[in-house]
């Protein structure tokens, strides 16, 4: 609709003079042109109510008129604009906070646009913009064709990477990725979180090549190529030989484990130190509890202390394992300690897991704790 300017009204004219002599202390914001270039001062905002039309012969409606004044107005104008700029910082860091942000995370993300619009009758009016804020990789037809195919790598790839995966998965923009499938990489299994079905057998279990085996135990072909990888490596760099104990346990061997624990320690004691059945890591074919061997293999408690061990704290991450059960970390991941013992998640996120600093996979994809069952 168009309006003439209020300014060229004789009357409004005299009383924003008057105005003007009243108010002199009282300015307001030059809002600078998208050039950069101040555009012209502002002069008012007009509220509106859709029963406040604006009578013939009239500029301005007459609820205005007759219930604010100028002066009233132009605060308003100046309490309104700052509502905003404010409302734009709260968005802006929340969206940081979230994990949004230049590493091109897939975090919702809301925005202000610039510079603000101006309203025919006078004083800018900031505006937000069109908020997309239910951008989700699972819109994405690369990302779920990975999906659909089981293809974890392309999925994180899709994704925009580890770090990106992580952060759609733990704002939960993602709810087509679930961390409870048992043939993910992302996989979180904790007291919380038992599998389903209870008793699940993951399908492509292999022995890992050329890595000593003190047990008939195999993994997931993914995670024993990783491991025979690992073992490689710290043998290359002068550690010595990584064998393991117990990789892939059933549901049925994970209960005489823990049947075991119980009846040395009882159950709080076998809590801390092992998994009931349907609740450990093992189940999944992608973790492993490694030992030091130096002609002859040592215990899981000889671990935390040997340069086996050392290195692996520093370097398994870039094979695609974490230390699950980290120190210090009980009240979140439910167990004590364990140098020995880790968890393949794949490269990607075993990265995004040790550069974001995570000592807890809970914590990775913004979990509960899960101290208890
Ligand atoms: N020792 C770990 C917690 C397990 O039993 O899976
Ligand atoms: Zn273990």
């Amino acid at each position: 609709m168009t309006r003439h300017d209020p300014e060229t009204s004789p009357r409004r004219a005299a009383r924003a003079e008057a105005e003007r002599l009243a108010t002199a202390a009282l300015t307001l914001p030059v809002v600078p042109g998208g050039d950069g270039s101040a555009a012209a001062p502002p002069t008012r905002r007009a509220l509106r109510r859709d029963d406040d039309a604006p009578e013939a012969g009239e500029s301005e409606p007459r609820g205005i008129r007759r219930l604010a004044p100028v002066l009233l107005r132009r605060r308003l104008a100046v309490v309104a604009a700052a509502a905003v700029v404010v409302a734009g910082c709260v968005v802006a860091i929340g969206a940081a906070a979230s994990g949004g942000g230049p590493d091109g995370s897939t975090d919702a993300v809301a925005q202000i646009a610039g510079p603000p619009a101006v309203a025919d009758d006078g004083i800018p009016v900031p505006q937000l913009a069109a908020v997309a804020a239910t951008a989700t990789p699972c819109d994405d037809p690369a990302f779920t064709s990975a999906l659909a195919a089981g293809d974890d790598a392309a999925v994180i790839d899709a994704a925009g990477g580890g770090q990106a995966f992580r952060a759609a998965v733990a704002s939960g923009i993602a709810p087509c990725v679930s961390l409870s499938d048992p043939n993910r990489e992302w996989l979180v299994v904790n007291k919380q979180r038992p599998y389903d079905p209870v008793d699940y057998q993951p399908g492509d279990l292999v022995m890992p090549a050329d890595v000593r085996a003190l047990e008939d135990s195999a993994l997931r072909a993914p995670a024993a190529r990783a491991l025979t990888s690992l073992v490689k490596a710290a043998s290359a760099a002068g550690v010595g030989e990584i064998g393991y104990l117990s990789a892939y346990r059933s549901y049925t061997t994970q209960k005489s484990t823990y049947a075991g624990r119980v009846a040395v320690g009882g159950v709080a004691e076998a809590d801390r130190e092992s998994a009931r059945p349907g609740f450990s890591e093992h189940q999944s074919g992608m973790a492993v509890d490694i030992v030091p061997c130096n002609g002859s293999c040592k215990t899981l408690d000889d671990v935390a202390a040997s340069p086996q061990g050392a290195w692996v704290r520093d370097h398994a991450w870039e094979f695609g394992f974490i230390t699950r059960y980290a120190e210090g970390r009980e009240s979140v991941s439910g167990y004590e300690p364990e140098a020995w013992h880790l968890r393949y998640i794949g490269p990607e996120l075993a990265r995004a897991y040790h550069e974001g600093g995570f000592t807890t996979l809970e914590e990775f994809f913004g979990l509960p704790a899960a101290p208890t069952y």
